[in-house]
């Protein structure tokens, strides 16, 4: 009876708040309100950092290649703001956040990725003819 209790409540506090854990250096345990779970590697995780040190801010198009990343990252630690932000400190001395409404949809259906987002801001188009070409001189 009382174990049952116990784990209701635990149940509840599970269902209520994402939760992260870091288990090992190179293993982020993620647990989100709906009672999913999750692994996250330091490597795909610092590949969707959407910071301005990474990505271009408007088309959010990597500025990095993924083989210019540092081959020793690891967790230094991570917590969860304000209920819908995952922070996480890598060992490079790097702080990246990540929206977890964003993050499941990725975990759970690739088509979500957030390296290249449905939706951002494009330049306008430059138009093109060839009068441009005789004005430039060419
Ligand atoms: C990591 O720890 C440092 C020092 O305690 C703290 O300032 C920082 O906010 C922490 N970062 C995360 C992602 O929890
Ligand atoms: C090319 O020429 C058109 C017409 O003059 C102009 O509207 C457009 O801005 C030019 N494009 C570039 C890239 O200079």
């Amino acid at each position: 009876m009382m174990f049952h209790s116990l784990c209701t409540l635990l149940a509840v506090k599970s269902s209520a708040f994402p939760a992260v854990e870091l288990a090992t250096k190179s293993s982020l345990k993620l647990s989100l309100p709906a009672g999913q779970k999750f692994d996250l590697d330091p490597f795909w995780l610092r590949e969707r950092c959407l910071s301005p040190a990474y990505v271009d801010v408007n088309t959010k198009q990597p500025l990095w290649m993924p083989h210019e990343m540092p081959k020793d990252i690891f967790f230094q630690n991570a917590s969860i703001i304000g209920g819908d932000t995952l922070q996480v400190g890598f060992t490079d001395g790097h702080t990246s956040h990540f929206d977890l409404e964003h993050l499941s949809k990725e975990l759970t259906d690739f088509r979500h990725t957030v390296i290249q987002p449905a939706a951002y801001a494009r330049p306008e188009p430059i138009l093109w003819s060839e009068g441009n070409a005789t004005e430039a001189g060419q």
